[in-house]
């Protein structure tokens, strides 16, 4: 029986890149097509992100969030601190957190579509969020300083990932002792089949690389974090193959605060 990491391991990477970057592509440029699931100012309300913030960050940012929870209460950001956000997508939980550390923080955002990075750019700069830069990188091997970073935070991207312990070890690298990792993602209550597990395409639509939730979990703590709370979000997908899924495999949104060692 192969164990939950190997079956990560055995999707093609580079088929399964490919389709991720052409969907977020799509999301970035064309919001208002309707995908596998929600996105927007109505999810982001429904998910209990603050209507007053929201108001305050840029609106095309808010119209292609794509996100499956809302963490930033967990998160507890303090003016000033330095942020990384993992996949930061067209970058509206880059700009949530660059509101809360103020102009005395930093927040980087870190994304490998490039039509995702050049909309959330372009935003950073009209809406003079100086504090708020994006990289192009892969999660797994992000190109920043090895205890820099108060907070590590990410919303629906590590289910994404073929590399999900890599990505673990990666946020713990970055993140001072007592730093924070903060994260809404996907998991399911049993582990997927193959059939669900390999198919890139629902891999590309958050469902195929959900995790058992157990497993994800254990390679956080294996990562050196300790996961301190957990949080079920009110986040449904929209397709009936995804609802589906989800009703067979337990599959559902959490959102987790756990800290560095
Ligand atoms: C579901 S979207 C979420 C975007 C954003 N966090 C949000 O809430 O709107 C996933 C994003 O993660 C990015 N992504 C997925 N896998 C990645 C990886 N291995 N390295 C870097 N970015 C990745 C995609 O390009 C996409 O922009």
């Amino acid at each position: 029986m192969k164990t939950a990491v190997e079956t990560q391991r055995q999707v093609n990477r580079q088929e399964l890149e490919q389709r991720v970057k052409n969907m977020y592509r799509e999301v970035a440029l064309h919001p208002e097509v309707t995908y596998h699931f929600e996105m927007g100012r109505g999810l982001a309300e429904r998910l209990c992100y603050p209507g007053a913030i929201l108001d305050e960050l840029p609106v095309p940012a808010i119209e292609s969030f794509a996100g499956v929870g809302y963490h930033f209460d967990l998160a507890q950001l303090q003016e000033g601190e330095f942020v990384v956000d993992l996949g930061s997508g067209s970058g509206m939980d880059v700009f949530f957190a660059a509101f809360q550390v103020g102009k005395a923080g930093k927040v980087i955002g870190i994304d490998m579509t490039s039509e995702q990075l050049s909309k959330a750019r372009k935003l950073s700069v009209d809406y003079g969020f100086r504090q708020a830069n994006f990289i192009e990188s892969y999660i797994e091997n992000m190109r920043l300083e090895n205890g820099s970073a108060d907070a590590v935070i990410s919303n629906g991207v590590i289910n994404l990932s073929g590399d999900k312990a890599r990505v673990f070890q990666e946020a713990a690298r970055v993140l001072k002792i007592g730093g924070r990792l903060v994260l809404s993602d996907i998991v399911t209550s049993v582990k997927l089949p193959e059939s669900i597990s390999c198919n890139a395409t629902l891999w590309a639509a958050c469902i195929g690389g959900a995790m058992q939730k157990d497993d994800y979990y254990s390679l956080i703590e294996e990562s050196g974090l300790r996961v301190m709370e957990v949080k079920k979000n009110p986040y449904e997908f929209l397709s009936n193959s995804a609802k589906g899924a989800s009703r067979d495999y337990g599959i559902e949104s959490i959102s987790l605060l756990a800290m560095k060692k």
